[in-house]
Parts: C-alpha cells; structure tokens; sequence
C-alpha cells in the first residue's frame, strides 16, 4: 500500500537524500502529525515581530510538504491554529494568521499541483470568517483529484471539541435508534471523528522543545510515537521531517504488547516446565 504515488527521491536535496538512503523504505510511516511551534520565539530572538515568525512558518510548511510528497508520504497534518489560539490570542494577531492563511492557499496552490499534494482541513471550520471558508474550499477543489500526500491543516481544531462533536453525532445515532449504545465500539467512535478518512499518526513530531501536547489528536495519538525537537518551526526544514522519520525508524512500536526478543521467552521450555509446576 506504500507508496501510493511515484517517489521523487531525485528531487531531495543531497542532505536530504544522504538521510533518506539510511531509511527502511518498508517501515516508512504512513501518516505524521506536528505541531508547529516556536514562531513567536524565533522572530524574539531577532527583535522581530511575531507575525514576520507566523510568516517564516507558512514557508517551513511549504518547504516540509514538498518534501513529505517526494518521499511519498500518504498523510501529514499540520496544528495550523487551535480553537484556544482563536480564543486567548490578540485579535490582531488572529486577523493576521487568517489573512496569511488566505494568502498562503493563494500563493502556494500552484506548487501544491506541481507536488501531487491534496489539501483538506479539520477543525471546527464553519466558524472561521466566510471569505477564509471560501479560500479553504477553493484550494480543496482544486487539489482534491491529487493523489500524492494529503495535507491536512488543523484549523480552529481542539481535540476535545472534536471528541464533543463526535460523541453528539453518536447520540443523535442512538436516539434514531440506528445504534445500540450498549454496542458502542471504537470504531463507533473513530467514524465520527473529522479524521475518520486517515489512519491514526505513526509518528507525531513537536517544535521549539515544549513537552505538550496541546489538546492535538487526543484519541488519534494513542500509539503515535512522539519526537519533540527544540528547533523551531521556523528553522524546520524537510531534512528535520527526515531525521524525525530516522529516529521513529530506531523505536520499537509495542501497542501494549511485548517485544519480539521478551516474546520468545513464552517458547523457553525450562519457564513452561517451571510454570506447568
Ligand atoms: C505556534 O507559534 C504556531 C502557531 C500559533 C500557528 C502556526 C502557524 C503557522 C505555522 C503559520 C501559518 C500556517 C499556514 C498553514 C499558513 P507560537 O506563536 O505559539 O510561537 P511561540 O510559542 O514561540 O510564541
């Protein structure tokens, strides 16, 4: 099933190509979820202004998709703006991370063409300003025949409030009578999350070094294997996306069982000679 699209390794830089040649191509992930973080900090550090980091940080999107797309890489999502930056930060600021959205999906659609990359949304969408929706759908439609990555941009998107939605659609199933709420099961509940089209993260990457989480894919991330970098988005480039995958490569994922090695001591048979009494 990976890769769905033709590679375009030829593509990468030579660094990124030197990473990308020590990976295991059959243990690729297939879905990387980041938040991105550092914005502010990084222009601080240069007596810029906050909004010149937002804007270095639309580029560091632009820049690791086209890099997740030649690696082919099927899913990557990004925390592009939470319901609580809606809520708790300046107007002025929100008005610009609106205004450099739109413009962003104005000034990017061409190279998301170039790059095979299909862009779509979560979050709780509709209460973003009507002319941003417009935007939004647009660059929707006129990416959704791609079949290289899919970037999907967390908008307005708070993992609760996505569990809050969810579970009221599940409601609505059961007072339709459609569903037994004593029979309700995980996948019950995975269909009505806005991530129900993808797999859940293999690997969920943090900029800027913060040891949070932030109400991102709560019910998603529940295996992801976490690489938090103290590099700030604004520094992120597609080498970073690789090294993150490199060092994903070098874990071992359990899913709460044990490991191939501990395993085998299941088939000792001085334990099954011990354990039979
Ligand atoms: C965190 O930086 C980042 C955000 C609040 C939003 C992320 C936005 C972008 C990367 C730019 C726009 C994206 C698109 C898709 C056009 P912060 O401001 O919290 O940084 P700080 O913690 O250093 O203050």
């Amino acid at each position: 099933m990976y890769p769905a699209c033709p590679l375009r390794i030829h593509e990468l830089s030579a660094d990124e190509r030197a990473i990308y040649a020590t990976l295991k191509p059959e243990r690729l992930p297939q879905h990387v979820a980041i938040i991105m973080d550092g914005n502010g900090r990084w222009a601080g550090r240069r007596s810029l202004k906050r909004f010149l980091g937002h804007q270095q940080g639309a580029k560091s999107v632009q820049l690791v998709t086209e890099t997740a797309s030649r690696i082919g890489l099927p899913w990557l999502t990004l925390y592009a703006f939470s319901l609580e930056n809606n809520l708790r930060r300046p107007r002025a600021e929100v008005n610009f991370l609106m205004r450099l959205l739109r413009s962003y999906l104005e000034s990017n659609l061409q190279r998301m063409m170039d790059n095979n990359v299909r862009i779509r949304y979560i979050g709780r969408i509709h209460e973003l300003p009507p002319e941003v929706q417009d935007k939004m759908r647009w660059a929707a439609d006129a990416t959704a025949r791609n079949t290289g990555t899919t970037l999907t941009l967390a908008l307005n998107y708070g993992s609760r409030s996505e569990m809050v939605d969810a579970f009221r659609a599940l409601s609505a199933e059961v007072n339709a009578h459609h569903l037994n709420p004593e029979r309700i099961t995980e996948e019950d509940i995975h269909r009505h999350l806005y991530t129900a089209h993808m797999p859940d993260p293999d690997l969920l990457i943090r900029t800027s070094g913060e040891m949070r989480i932030s109400n991102y894919l709560l019910w998603q991330i529940a295996y992801s294997e976490i690489y938090i970098t103290d590099r700030l988005w604004p520094d992120f480039r597609g080498i970073n996306l690789l090294e993150a995958i490199a060092d994903f490569q070098r874990r071992e994922r359990r899913y709460g069982g044990l490991s191939d090695s501990v395993g085998e001591v299941e088939h000792d048979p001085e334990q099954a000679r011990v354990a039979a009494g």
